[in-house]
């Protein structure tokens, strides 16, 4: 068998139908959107077809959907010009959201902002009465910050409940989408957010390209700036073709939803019962209940024995691809701040598994035969 690849919260291939549409929009759409020509205006039409396309899956207008190059910047242009610009007072957040909010709003509270980071439940999950209750204590302006699924973990925020929590309150509400745009359904018309992000490299379309849900009442000023680009919000020739990419990936991602669901959360069903069947003795992060967990996520932490001692990098030498995590806070290890976070126990390895639907039950027994030879089965002492 070829290499395995299980590491697709980290990034998505490329699928053949977006390469595809790149490819050819690469052949015909090389003036540039902000040239009044024919061409230009060619291009123009292309760039706002994908917007359109993009907005009217989320249920968003058009003038709300705005191209970055990811998830990263969009994260640092809500967060560091919602606070600037809408007279934000107070973030409401966690310390196992991704790092592109975590150091931001760790320079905002550096800066003065007041910061309160809700407790977190071993495995990864917020109460929405202490939410609520902060957001009573007090009538500053607030911006809450939480992601919708988390993406080392996997835990699913009951993003319906946060929202209305958050629009009760009066609230803004950035939530990070990043792992779920495509895989979850998400209707800005029924669900009251004021920001979201998204990456197409999550969902099987290009890296470097990604976009920002502004919903159309908080009206914030550009983080890159330059030219007039994305109506004045961010500057700089759009990467059309990655824009296209984009558009399609999601369309796909989108269409399929129901049936990739099914195909990943039965991979992950098998993954959990094939570990359990076959080694004792695992911390399992989570479940299998899709609206709790992210069905394509699963990060399990194996007993630490000699064997298990560079799990991942075994892991790879043995051709499967997955990231590795450890809740070592001693700094002899860097160790993962959402394991960190979650107080998950430190005497073990943990190993993070992500799929696509491109991925195999097959795929699932080979990993399980690989495994045996690096961690302790059932009723077997290490050696
Ligand atoms: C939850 C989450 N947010 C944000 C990002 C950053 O996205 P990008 O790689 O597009 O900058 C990632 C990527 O790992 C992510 O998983």
């Amino acid at each position: 068998m070829e290499r395995i690849y299980l590491d697709n919260a980290a990034t998505t291939g490329i699928l053949p139908e977006v390469k595809l549409a790149i490819l050819e929009s690469m052949d015909t759409l090389y003036a540039n959107p902000s040239s009044i020509h024919a061409d230009g205006r060619k291009v123009r039409s292309a760039l706002e077809h994908a917007r359109k396309s993009i907005a009217k899956h989320l249920g968003a207008s058009i003038g709300e959907i705005f191209f970055t190059s990811g998830g990263t910047e969009s994260s640092n242009m809500i967060l560091n010009h919602a606070v600037k610009d809408l007279g934000v007072k107070r973030i409401i957040t966690t310390k196992i959201e991704h790092p592109c909010v975590l150091h931001t709003v760790t320079n905002l509270e550096n800066s003065g902002i007041k910061t309160i980071w809700l407790s977190i439940s071993e495995n990864g999950v917020i109460s929405t009465d202490e939410l609520e209750k902060v957001l009573t204590e007090s009538k500053e302006k607030t911006l809450v910050v939480l992601m919708h699924a988390n993406n080392e973990i996997g835990t699913i925020l009951p993003l319906q409940k946060v929202a209305e929590i958050c629009s009760n309150h009066d609230a803004l509400f950035f939530t990070d989408t990043v792992q779920t745009i495509g895989f979850y359904p998400i209707n800005l018309t029924q669900t009251p957010i004021s920001f979201l992000s998204g990456s197409a490299h999550k969902f099987h379309g290009p890296k470097g390209v990604g976009f920002v849900y502004i919903n159309s009442s908080n009206i914030i000023s550009p983080f890159i700036v330059g030219g007039e680009q994305e109506r004045n919000m961010r500057a700089g020739t759009e990467n059309i073709h990655s824009i296209i990419g984009m558009a399609k990936a999601l369309d796909i991602a989108i269409t399929n939803m129901k049936q990739n669901r099914i195909h990943i959360l039965n991979l992950k069903k098998l993954l959990i019962h094939s570990l359990t069947e076959n080694f004792e003795n695992l911390y399992v992060i989570g479940n299998d209940n899709p609206e709790e967990f992210h069905y394509k996520i699963l990060n399990i932490g194996f007993p630490e024995t000699s064997r298990s001692e560079l799990l991942v990098l075994n892991l790879d030498i043995e051709g499967v691809s997955a990231s590795g995590g450890s809740a070592c806070s001693s700094g002899v290890e860097r160790g993962s701040h959402v394991l960190e976070g979650i107080k998950a126990p430190e005497e073990r390895k943990y190993a993070r598994f992500s799929f696509s639907r491109f991925n195999t039950k097959e795929e699932i027994d080979y990993l399980i035969t690989k495994l045996k030879k690096l961690t302790p089965v059932k009723n077997e002492v290490d050696v």
